[in-house]
């Protein structure tokens, strides 16, 4: 038997998760669950890089978790857990702080955006912020990340990093990882600028469906989707970008070729659509709401998988922590 690959993905405790993070889910985690060792993590390190509301981010923490059971990851066949409560990865990242030279985390695009964007908050962590991301790889021996296009440069840092490890102290201590490009499923543009991708920290929240908007949110948002002002309804994404991108949700949420769409709404207008579109998506998420509120209403539960999660995870974090100790001459803890 060959071990199975290791796949980690972590998501930043911000913004809302979309429609866009739901057909991802749906498409892509039952079948890497059966293929792949799957770490999943909430990073919740990450997200104190920019100013945060103690109370919101926790309660966010705890939605995200309950979020991500209720779109159907399974916490017994995946490994899911909060970046806090797993010791190692501040600890591999100071580490790791040490061996990565100013030059290289100058270059990083994203620092340069949010600073601008933070002005007010240019703190040391949204510098250091892709070293822990680099950590976070290294520590489970990841082969493989699926990432967007924006964490593309953090991953290829966290590949120089441990360049940066090995001519230091030698081979054989991480894994390098790869970027995992694999069928993400369907891409879902925002609603109101169909040219963008629908992201989960879009300041603007036309722009997206969450996936714990209630049914009158759902409608008003799919409702005012921002469409061309021709009226057939036929899939052309080069010239009728917002239409097309409900034809995609409306194809995958409902299972249907972009040809049956058109030859249903012969005839009729881009409204028709919409109701029906807000309608299939409002049935869509109603088990996930339900599930979702079932979890939420019990934290004790939840403080409980975090726990096991978190245990699981940290048995794999201390074998390479300690393996790192060793090699860069501290003494490991015994
Ligand atoms: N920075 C990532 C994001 O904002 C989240 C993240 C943190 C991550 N650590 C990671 C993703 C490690 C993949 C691997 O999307």
């Amino acid at each position: 038997m060959t071990a199975k690959k290791t796949i980690l993905s972590g998501s930043t405790v911000t913004g809302d998760l979309t429609l866009g993070n739901y057909i991802g889910a749906i498409t892509n985690w039952k079948k890497l669950q059966e293929d792949y060792d799957c770490l999943y993590f909430l990073a919740d390190l990450h997200a104190l890089t920019v100013f945060q509301d103690p109370k919101i981010l926790k309660d966010r923490t705890y939605s995200f978790f309950a979020q991500y059971l209720a779109l159907g990851l399974d916490p017994e066949k995946n490994t899911i857990f909060a970046q806090s409560h797993v010791h190692e990865h501040t600890e591999l990242s100071w580490i790791l702080t040490c061996l990565t030279p100013l030059g290289y985390l100058n270059r990083m695009t994203q620092f340069k955006d949010k600073s601008e964007k933070h002005e007010k908050n240019v703190n040391a962590g949204l510098y250091t912020y892709p070293i822990l991301m680099a950590a976070d790889i290294l520590l489970y021996q990841a082969d493989m990340v699926p990432v967007g296009e924006d964490q593309r440069q953090h991953l290829e840092l966290c590949r120089d990093i441990v360049g940066f490890f090995q001519n230091r102290y030698g081979e054989g201590t991480f894994k390098m990882p790869e970027a995992y490009i694999g069928k993400m499923g369907a891409r879902i543009m925002s609603l109101q600028d169909p040219s963008k991708k629908m992201s989960k920290s879009d300041e603007n929240d036309k722009n997206y469906v969450s996936i714990i908007d209630d049914a009158k949110k759902i409608e008003k948002k799919i409702k005012s989707a921002a469409t061309d002002s021709d009226t057939v309804v036929n899939y052309d994404p080069e010239n009728k970008p917002g239409l097309s991108n409900l034809m995609v949700i409306y194809s995958v949420l409902g299972n249907k070729t972009m040809a049956e769409i058109e030859k249903a709404y012969e005839g009729k207008m881009y409204g028709h659509l919409k109701v029906d579109l807000a309608e299939l998506t409002v049935e869509t998420l109603k088990p996930v709401h339900e599930k979702y509120n079932d979890l939420m209403k019990n934290r004790d539960h939840l403080d409980q998988l975090l726990r096991k999660g978190a245990e699981k995870a940290s048995v794999r974090a201390a074998l390479t922590l300690t393996e790192v100790y060793n090699k860069v001459g501290l003494i490991p803890r015994r």
